[in-house]
This record gives structure tokens, C-alpha cells and sequence, in this order.
């Protein structure tokens, strides 16, 4: 395992686990993986040197936390655990209520990250990180992120803060590539993280899913790229993927995750469905890819161009009803 040179308290490993997965009925996954799975995953995680554990109050309406909690249990002390509050009253005192309903789901002393699930579309930050200023002040709060923030409002973030907010998470990977533009530099200038969700594109980039084998649960039927049309233009990328993956003896998941987190800024989230899935995505922190690898899979995914948007949506009706 690798983990990030920035001077928190805690070690935060490059790949971290993504736990939205855990009991959220969205994902599809059943009792089993919640009950067992999600469980022996977190356990397999520690053991590998994981580190960063993302979760959030809405993932399964509480269930992921107590999930998480649960499989962590004495060793939830030594990790960087990281949940989210969906900002929808921000105000201090329903800020600092809600983060410790998430320390009791989490059987946790302290959150060592606590961000704001999303931007509130009317609400700016200074009331949100007034609370976020009184819990780090009693100590339940180690660091305050955002998650789907612009810069500028990550910087007025900080403003209304008075001091670091440590990281911004968002989509980042193959697929998605416009933190390049300005969110990466600053954080790298900054000494502040970019925490890559959706660094697999859902499971696009594992090459597992094509026209003819699409994946089934809501929250992939709701993506565009897994419209038949975009999984048959991702066939370029995925063979490229193939290809530098052959020369590493990893797979296609493997090689989009070292991709992602080769800026040293960049640690990646991945969720998991199976142990498996977990072994080799903590596996990929430690693969180098070499400048020519890097650029051509850039390359590769410059020329993918997904249907998105408007145009997107008759066909991802027609796609889930099939007419
Ligand atoms: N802040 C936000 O707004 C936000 C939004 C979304 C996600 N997140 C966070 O980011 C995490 C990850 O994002 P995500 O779950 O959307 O997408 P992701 O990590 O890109 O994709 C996860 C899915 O990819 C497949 N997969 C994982 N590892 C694999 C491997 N080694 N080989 C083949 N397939 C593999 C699995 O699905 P199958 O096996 O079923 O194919 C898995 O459920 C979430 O768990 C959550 O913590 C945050």
C-alpha cells in the first residue's frame, strides 16, 4: 500500500474503500453482502493496509455507517474514518447533531474527516462551517471536506471556515477528467486532497460489462455509460486498459485505479462487491505505470465520447423499459 505525503494526524492510504455499497438497496447487493460480505471486505482491507474508510449518513439511510462501525470495531481507532452530512438544513446546531448520530453509528470517538456530502444549492457555507468549527473545537471533528464542491466554492469553504478543508471529493477517473483542470492543481499546490469517488466509472472500467452483458441495479441503470451505445464506444478504452494491463499482469480495474492515483494529490475511494474486488484494487496502489502508459491511456480516453446529457435520456428510458 501507498499513502499520501500530507500531514494528517492518520496515514491515509492511496486506495481507500468506498462503502456505499454496504446495505444500500440501490446497489442491489442483498442481505448476504450486507450481513457477511461488506464485513470480510472491511477486514481483508485492514489487513492489506488500508487506511481511508469513506462513508456517508445517507448510504442506506444509516446502514453503511453502523456496517462500517461494526466491522471496524476496536480498530476503528487507528484508521481515517471519513462519513458525509447531506447538507439539507445546514445550520451549526443540526450540524453538530447530526455528526454525532454518525460517531454513535460508527461506534467512533471521532470522525477523523467529516465533509459535506454536496453543495447546498441556496444555503452558501458560513452556517454549515460554523458547525463544522464548534466540533472541531470539542474534538469530534478531526479535518472538514466537501465533496462535489467547484473550486470556488471549496475556497469560500475555507474562507467561512478560517482554516483548511482538507479534501473535495469527487468523480474523478478515465471518464471523468475535469478535476484536471483546477481542482488537482490546487490541491497539489495547497497540500490538499482530491478524494477520487466513481474511480472505476461504476465498474465500466473493469471491461466486465458490454452490449450484450449489462449490469443490472438502479444505480447503474440511472448512468449513461452503461447505455449499449457507450459500452460499445468504451471498447477502445478498455482494450488499452488490457493492453498496459498485460504488461503489469493486472487487470483493467487495476490499471484505471494506479491511473488515477499517479497524482500525488489523488487518494481513490473504490466501492467493492466481493473480497476479491477488494484484494486487487488495494493491490493497485502499488503499480507504476510509466509516463508512455499514462499518456496513452489518457489518449485512449480522450477519444471516448459517451452520449451524456439531454440525448442521454430517451435512451436510458428506452434502455430500462426496453422500448
Ligand atoms: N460524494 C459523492 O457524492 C459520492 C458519489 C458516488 C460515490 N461516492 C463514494 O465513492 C465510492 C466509490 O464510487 P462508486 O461505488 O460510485 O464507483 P466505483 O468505485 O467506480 O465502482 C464500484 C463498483 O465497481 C465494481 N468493481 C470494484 N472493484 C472491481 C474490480 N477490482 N474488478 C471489477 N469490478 C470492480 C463493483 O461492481 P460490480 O462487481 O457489481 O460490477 C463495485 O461495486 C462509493 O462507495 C462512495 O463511498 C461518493
Amino acid at each position: 500500500m501507498r499513502y499520501l505525503s500530507i500531514g494528517t494526524a492518520k496515514e491515509i492510504s492511496k486506495i481507500g474503500l468506498g462503502t456505499w455499497q454496504f446495505g444500500s438497496r440501490e446497489w442491489g447487493y442483498g442481505d448476504r453482502y450486507a450481513d457477511q460480505v461488506a464485513r470480510d471486505i472491511v477486514r481483508r482491507a485492514l489487513e492489506l493496509g488500508v487506511t481511508l474508510f469513506d462513508t456517508a449518513e445517507i448510504y442506506g439511510f444509516g446502514r453503511s455507517e453502523r456496517i462500517l462501525g461494526q466491522a471496524l470495531g476496536e480498530d476503528r481507532e487507528r484508521v481515517f474514518l471519513a462519513t458525509k452530512i447531506l447538507p439539507v438544513l445546514p445550520v451549526a446546531p443540526v450540524v453538530e447533531q447530526r455528526a454525532v448520530a454518525s460517531a454513535n453509528r460508527l461506534g467512533a470517538r471521532s470522525l477523523d474527516l467529516y465533509q459535506v456530502h454536496q453543495p447546498n444549492p441556496v444555503i452558501r457555507d458560513g452556517t454549515i462551517m460554523r458547525g463544522m468549527r464548534a466540533l472541531q473545537r470539542v474534538g469530534l471533528v478531526g479535518e472538514v471536506g466537501v465533496s462535489n464542491y467547484s473550486l470556488q466554492r471549496w475556497r469560500a469553504a475555507e474562507e467561512a471556515l478560517g482554516s483548511r478543508v482538507l479534501s473535495n471529493q469527487v468523480p474523478y477517473s478515465l471518464v471523468a477528467r475535469s478535476p484536471e483542470r483546477d481542482l488537482l492543481p490546487y490541491a497539489a499546490e495547497r497540500g490538499r486532497i482530491v478524494l477520487a469517488y466513481s474511480p472505476l466509472a461504476q465498474g465500466l472500467l473493469s471491461g466486465r460489462y458490454d452490449q450484450d452483458n449489462r449490469p443490472a441495479n438502479r444505480v447503474r441503470a440511472g448512468n449513461p455509460l452503461f447505455l449499449p451505445d457507450n459500452l460499445a464506444r468504451a471498447a477502445e478504452l478498455i482494450a488499452a486498459l488490457r493492453e498496459v494491463g498485460e504488461a503489469h499482469s493486472a487487470t483493467p480495474a487495476q490499471i484505471a485505479l494506479a491511473w488515477v492515483i499517479r497524482h500525488p494529490a489523488v487518494a481513490a475511494i473504490p466501492g467493492a462487491s466481493s473480497v476479491e474486488q477488494l484484494e486487487h484494487n488495494a493491490a493497485a496502489a502499488d503499480i507504476d505505470l510509466t509516463d508512455g502508459e499514462y499518456q496513452a491511456l489518457a489518449d485512449a480516453a480522450a477519444r471516448f465520447q459517451p452520449i451524456t446529457g439531454r440525448a442521454a435520456i430517451p435512451r436510458l428510458a428506452r434502455a430500462r423499459f426496453g422500448r
